[in-house]
């Protein structure tokens, strides 16, 4: 899909952003961020999960804590937090009932494990689209995925259309100053959205929210500084960029209408 780059950028955000929450709390495998608590809330009690780039392990160790899973898989590219998320899993004397994995996306994900949803969140949408599409072979179909994309929610949504993927539910949060997006999704065989469904996403459009109205309107005042940025500019922008961008202001103008 052409000129959605400036949508998909992730937002500029604190290097930490969940160090510390909304009031200033730590943040931690007891105290999840507002997003990840959200998150928290999608994941079926009992499942067997799989949080893929799991980072600290917060989610998986909370979620266990809380006796609202069976069991969990904790995956992680990069040794630093791999080490964190081991750290977390034996502080909480959980190594039963989590097995941390350094492991590239669904590759964490073993074949004995049972795994019944898979959370992948706090990374760009098209990220966690390139993690689904080469894991698909790990991907049972039975699994609920319980997605947190911060930007590239579009190509993420594609995706799981193109792959029979039906969306059963859409959240936008408003967290230290970042709007975020959780996206709940079950295969289901042929689904069909719109290209404005899959951009604002197809639930919240219907739903209307005031986090997801107070977003786009934002959003449009981005827009509209951008195509005015470029009416200014020096050097000629690509009529091809300037059209999508000016698209994207009109929908999101439509949709606040
Ligand atoms: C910003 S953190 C988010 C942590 C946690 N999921 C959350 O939402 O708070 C993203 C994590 O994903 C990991 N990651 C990125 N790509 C990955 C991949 N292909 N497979 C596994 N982990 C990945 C990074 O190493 C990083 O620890």
């Amino acid at each position: 899909m052409h000129g959605i780059a400036r949508q998909n950028l992730a937002p500029i955000r604190p290097k930490a952003p969940d160090a510390r929450g909304e009031k200033g709390l730590q943040l931690n495998e007891q105290t999840l961020s507002m997003r990840l608590e959200r998150v928290a809330a999608h994941v079926p009690a009992g499942a067997r999960l799989a949080d893929i780039g799991s980072d600290h392990g917060y989610l998986p160790v909370a979620l266990m804590r809380r006796g609202a899973i069976a069991a969990a898989v904790a995956g992680e590219v990069a040794l630093t937090p791999f080490r964190a998320a081991e750290r977390t899993v034996r502080e909480n004397d959980l190594d039963l009932q989590i097995t941390v994995r350094l492991a590239n996306g669904l590759a964490a994900i073993m074949p004995g494990d049972g795994i019944t949803a898979i959370s992948i969140c706090g990374m760009g949408g098209e990220t966690i689209r390139d993690i689904l599409d080469s894991g698909k072979a790990r991907l049972s179909g039975q699994e609920r995925l319980v997605l947190q994309p911060n930007g590239g929610e579009q190509p993420l949504r594609q995706w799981l259309m193109d792959n029979g993927y039906r969306i059963l539910c859409e959240e936008v949060l408003r967290e230290n100053r970042f709007d975020y997006e959780i996206i709940v999704a079950e295969r289901a065989g042929p689904v069909m959205y719109t290209a404005e469904e899959l951009y604002f996403g197809p639930l919240q459009m219907q739903a209307r929210s005031p986090a997801f109205l107070v977003k786009w309107q934002r959003k449009l005042r981005q827009k509209q500084q951008t195509l005015a940025h470029f009416a200014q500019a020096r050097q000629a922008v690509p009529e091809e960029k300037v059209q999508d961008i000016a698209r994207q202001a009109r929908w999101i103008t439509e949709l606040l209408a």
